[in-house]
């Protein structure tokens, strides 16, 4: 047999040419691609693909630390890419009201909505179909992101503009690269940031008078 002809031989069979080959693994792909769009990503074909952030469910530790940050504070309590729900449950468990999640993806949206069943919070807190990118914040004290490092910045952005002064903000899993925390809690992949808006405007506003970017 020549080199470089048949490269894979199923018994009973032609073997498989480098074409074949080639076919079988581009269907593969396609195949996996679009399981991965309906099953993880349904939803989000209007967001733009740098700013789409996958689902990964927060651990016990890294929900706890982030609550605990922000435990006692009043107002709209919100979580920006809610996933299962676990951080909105929990945070209505503690006392947080209102709590609302914010969610594309259908799927997680009906394992939320069977967590607050099964937790008797039926009707009580809420999980809303909604781009985070397109909500308004203006009227969010209590600010939970467990998103990407490469949508920071441009999200970043976002709460600058839009929260109130009063308003936390909690990070896990990555800081925000350009803002300096109020409190941090945890170690490692548990680790939370809490960052005071007032603060950070107050610091944004420094660094620009001195001429640096923020
Ligand atoms: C890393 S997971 C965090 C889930 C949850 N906050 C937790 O900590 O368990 C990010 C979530 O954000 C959702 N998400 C990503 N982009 C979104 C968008 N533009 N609008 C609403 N939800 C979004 C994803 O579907 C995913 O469930």
């Amino acid at each position: 047999e020549e080199l470089g002809e048949a490269v894979w031989e199923r018994p009973g069979s032609a073997p498989l040419g480098g074409r074949e080959l080639l076919e079988l693994a581009v269907a593969s792909g396609v195949a996996a691609w679009a399981t991965w769009a309906a099953l993880l990503m349904p939803g989000f074909r209007r967001v733009p693909l740098r700013l789409q952030v996958p689902y990964q469910p927060s651990g016990p530790q890294q929900v706890a630390n982030a609550l605990a940050l922000l435990r006692g504070r009043p107002g709209k309590t919100v979580d920006l890419g809610s996933g299962d729900g676990r951080l909105v449950v929990e945070a209505y468990k503690q006392g947080f009201r209102p709590a609302v999640g914010y969610e594309l993806n259908p799927w997680l949206l009906c394992l939320s909505n069977y967590r607050a069943w099964k937790a008797g919070y039926h009707g009580k807190v809420s999980f809303l179909k909604k781009d985070l990118w397109k909500v308004n914040l203006s009227d969010c004290y209590n600010v939970i992101v467990f998103l990407a490092p490469s949508v920071k910045p441009p999200l970043a952005s976002k709460l600058l503009a839009e929260l109130p002064d009063e308003a936390r903000v909690v990070a896990g899993r990555f800081p925000f690269p350009s803002w300096t925390p109020s409190s941090t809690l945890g170690q490692g992949l548990e680790q939370v940031w809490a960052y005071d808006m007032k603060e950070v405007r107050r610091a944004a506003q420094s660094s620009s008078a001195e001429g640096s970017p923020v």
